[in-house]
C-alpha cells in the first residue's frame, strides 16, 4: 500500500498540540479546526496509535467529495477503493454527522454509504458476497461539512484517551489526552519538581510521569486496526520495540500527587500501579492549604474544583486564595491551574502571566499560567 491520509483529531483548542506531536513523528502536518492532516505510510498506524499524547483518534481518510444529492453521495462514496481497506470478512458499520449541509438527515446518509460500500465490495468480491461481516472491524464515518463529504476509517478503538490504566476514578476526572496536553504546555522537564495537588484520580502526575520517561501512552492497551489484513504482525512489533527503545526508565522524576480526600488517593494509586508507575509518584492526603514546598525551580500543575461541579462557589474561592497565599511563598514555582471558575485571579491574589481557553469536555475553561522566576544553581 503507497501512502496513506490521516486525520487525528483533536478536542478543541488542542489540534496544535497534536500537530506538535505528528512532526516529532516525522510526518509533515497540516493543522486545522478539530483534527490535523497528514500523509504517511501504514506504518504510522501503530506509531500514531502508540504515541500521540493529546489526539482523541487516528483515522485514514478514504476519500473526500462534494455531495448536495443522495445520489452523489452514492456514486462519491460507490468509486473509492473501499476493497483496498476492508477485508472481505470485514464488519464495516457506518456512523456519521452533518454540519451546515443540504444532506442533513444522518441516519439517511449512513444507509446510503453503507449500500454503496457494499456494492462496491460485492463488484470486487464477486456475486457469491453476501456481507458476511464476520472478521475485523472497520468503522466507517461520513462526515458531512458544508456540502463536503469525508469518509474515514477509525485505526483506533476505543479513544486514545484510554490508556488502560485508569481502574478508578472520582467525580470529575479529567481526560488523559487533556492531562497530557496541560502537561505539554508548560516548560517542565523530567528533573524538574512537578505537584499536582488536587490529584483525584491521578491522571495529571500519571501522564507526567508517562511523558518524563517517554513512555508510549497506549504501551498497555490494543487498537482495532490490529486486526487488519494489511496490517502486518511486523508492523506492530517494530513500533513496540521502538516505543521500548525510546522508552527511558532510568530518568528520576520528582512528581507528587496531592489531594484533601484519601479515597482519591487510593484511587490514584491504584492507576499509577497500573500504569506500571508504582513507586515513581509520590501520593499523599493533604488539602491545599498545608502543602510544603522544600525544592526549587518547580511547576505545579492541578485541575481545582470549579465551583459549578464539585464545591460551591465561596469554598471554591477560598481554595484559590489558599493556593495563592502558598504559592506566593514560592516565586521560583511555574503554576499552572485549569478551572472554569472567572473569579480565578481574584481569588489566587494575582493576574496570571497567560491564559489560554481551553474545553474540558464540553466546559469552557481557562489555563491560567504563573512564570517562576527561575533560581539559577538550585
Ligand atoms: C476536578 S477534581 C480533580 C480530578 C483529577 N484531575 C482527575 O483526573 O481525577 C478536583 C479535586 O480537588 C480535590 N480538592 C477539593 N478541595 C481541595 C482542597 N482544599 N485541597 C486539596 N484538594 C482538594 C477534590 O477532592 C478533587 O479530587
Amino acid at each position: 500500500m503507497q501512502k496513506l491520509t490521516f486525520a487525528a483529531t483533536a478536542a478543541m483548542g488542542l489540534e496544535a498540540l497534536v500537530g506538535k506531536e505528528i512532526e516529532q513523528l516525522g510526518y509533515e502536518k497540516k493543522v486545522e479546526n478539530g483534527k490535523v492532516i497528514f500523509e504517511a505510510p501504514v506504518t504510522a498506524i501503530p506509531r500514531c496509535n502508540l504515541w500521540l499524547r493529546t489526539a482523541d483518534r487516528l483515522k485514514i481518510i478514504v476519500g473526500t467529495f462534494k455531495a448536495t444529492t443522495f445520489d452523489e453521495l452514492f456514486e462519491g462514496t460507490k468509486a473509492l477503493p473501499w476493497e483496498q481497506y476492508i477485508s472481505e470478512d470485514g464488519q464495516f458499520p457506518v456512523i456519521g454527522k452533518s454540519v451546515k449541509s443540504q444532506l442533513h438527515s444522518v441516519p439517511d446518509c449512513q444507509k446510503i454509504v453503507k449500500k454503496a460500500v457494499a456494492e462496491r465490495l460485492k463488484r470486487k468480491h464477486g456475486i457469491a458476497y453476501n456481507m458476511p461481516e464476520t472478521g475485523a472491524l472497520y468503522r466507517i464515518e461520513i462526515s458531512l461539512l458544508k456540502d463536503v463529504a469525508t469518509l474515514t476509517i477509525d485505526t483506533s478503538g476505543s479513544g486514545l484517551h484510554k490508556r488502560g490504566y485508569r481502574v478508578g476514578q472520582g467525580e470529575a476526572p479529567l481526560k488523559e489526552t487533556m492531562a497530557a496536553a496541560l502537561v505539554l504546555l508548560t516548560n517542565w522537564k523530567p528533573d524538574d519538581p512537578f505537584i499536582d495537588p488536587f490529584c483525584g484520580s491521578g491522571t495529571i502526575p500519571i501522564e507526567a510521569a508517562l511523558i518524563g520517561q517517554n513512555i508510549a501512552p497506549g504501551f498497555n492497551r490494543e487498537f482495532v486496526s490490529e486486526d487488519w489484513f494489511y496490517m502486518k504482525e511486523k508492523y506492530w512489533q517494530e513500533a513496540y520495540e521502538e516505543a521500548e527503545d525510546m522508552a527511558n526508565y532510568d530518568q528520576p522524576l520528582d512528581i507528587h500527587g496531592t489531594d484533601i480526600d484519601h479515597r482519591m488517593i487510593e484511587i490514584a494509586e491504584k492507576n499509577a500501579f497500573e500504569a506500571g508507575l508504582a513507586d515513581l509518584i509520590r501520593w499523599k492526603q493533604m488539602q491545599v492549604k498545608d502543602l510544603t514546598i522544600k525544592e526549587k525551580n518547580g511547576y505545579l500543575v492541578g485541575n481545582p474544583p470549579y465551583g459549578q461541579r464539585l464545591k460551591d462557589e465561596k469554598e471554591v474561592f477560598q481554595i484559590y486564595h489558599d493556593l495563592g497565599q502558598v504559592m506566593n511563598n514560592h516565586p521560583t514555582w511555574s503554576v499552572y491551574i485549569l478551572t472554569a471558575f472567572e473569579q480565578f485571579e481574584k481569588a489566587y491574589g494575582k493576574k496570571a502571566t497567560k491564559k489560554r481557553k481551553l474545553f474540558n469536555g464540553f466546559i469552557q475553561t481557562n489555563y491560567y499560567q504563573y512564570f517562576g522566576q527561575k533560581e539559577k544553581g538550585d
